[in-house]
């Protein structure tokens, strides 16, 4: 999805709104905890986050599990954020950053134990493509763990005006999971983003860039960054909060793949 509001630069944009997450993505460190266990990765065990961001759950990931992680992104400042966060964190050794597209890094024959794709399914395509994605760079056995957008109702029409998107672009909570298992993934268990987790998202978003333009009123940008963040503030209070939801999706691969459903 993009926003209907023009924009002079999409990653400056990002990367400043995004400032003070910790996830990029309305999720609380509580439920972050809860999909790590969820995952039940086994030390040394290799991870591939996708559109991993500044990498906030892949580190604390890998600071629960001895697993190796790989992040990739296309924006550099969120890949330098990650890189530095490994470093303090002192998790260097396991985890690897890439500043680039995914589609230019993962190679056909590359198997991973795990697939982290959160919010990020658009890296790929549709969330459909990414589960089939997903599936074939994971190992017999291997989990997945996405993150995506839901209709939690009816879209109405000026809020998809607003965001620059279709209805069809999103299915319900229940339809993401059914796609997951199309694409032939056992679905383990799923989860919502609260209200809390959206208002905090929300905020630090709105509370970034605000704060940014307060303090930078020469920037050439500044007037098409408060319009944008305004429009999507205000489309967030009116439509968003009560129809977009965000579904989490822990998926395991089959370890013996059978003709028929069992
Ligand atoms: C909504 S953010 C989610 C970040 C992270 N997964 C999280 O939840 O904190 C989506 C991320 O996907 C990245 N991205 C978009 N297209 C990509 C591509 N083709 N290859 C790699 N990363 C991509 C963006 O730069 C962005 O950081």
């Amino acid at each position: 999805m993009s926003t209907a509001t023009p924009l002079v630069d999409p990653t400056k944009f990002t990367t400043i709104a995004h400032g003070t997450h910790r996830y990029l993505s309305p999720l609380s460190e509580a439920k972050a905890d809860s999909l790590i266990h969820r995952l039940a990765l086994a030390p040394g065990q290799r991870v591939l986050d996708v559109g991993c961001g500044n990498a906030g759950f892949l580190l604390d990931l890998l600071a629960v599990v001895q697993a190796r992680g790989v992040g990739v992104d296309t924006n550099p400042e969120f890949i330098a954020a990650a890189t530095a966060a490994a470093r303090e964190r002192g998790l260097s050794e396991r985890a690897e950053f890439v500043n680039a597209r995914l589609q230019d890094t993962i190679y056909s024959a590359e198997r991973f134990d795990a697939v982290i794709c959160m919010g990020s399914s658009q890296a790929v395509g549709s969330l459909a493509d990414a589960f089939a994605w997903a599936w074939t760079v994971l190992a017999p056995g291997g989990v997945a763990l996405f993150a995506d957008g839901y209709w939690k109702r009816p879209p109405e029409p000026k809020y998809l005006e607003a965001l620059g998107a279709t209805e069809d672009e999103m299915t319900t909570h229940g339809g993401n999971a059914a796609r997951a298992r199309e694409a032939g993934f056992r679905v383990l268990s799923t989860l919502t983003s609260n209200d809390d987790e959206w208002d905090e998202y929300e905020g630090r978003y709105c509370a970034a860039m605000e704060r940014y333009i307060d303090a930078h009123p020469d920037d050439a940008d500044a007037a098409a960054m408060a319009a944008r963040v305004r429009d999507w503030h205000e489309a967030y209070l009116h439509w968003g909060r009560d129809t977009l939801g965000f579904g989490f999706y822990a998926l395991l691969k089959p370890t013996a793949i059978r003709l028929s459903s069992d």
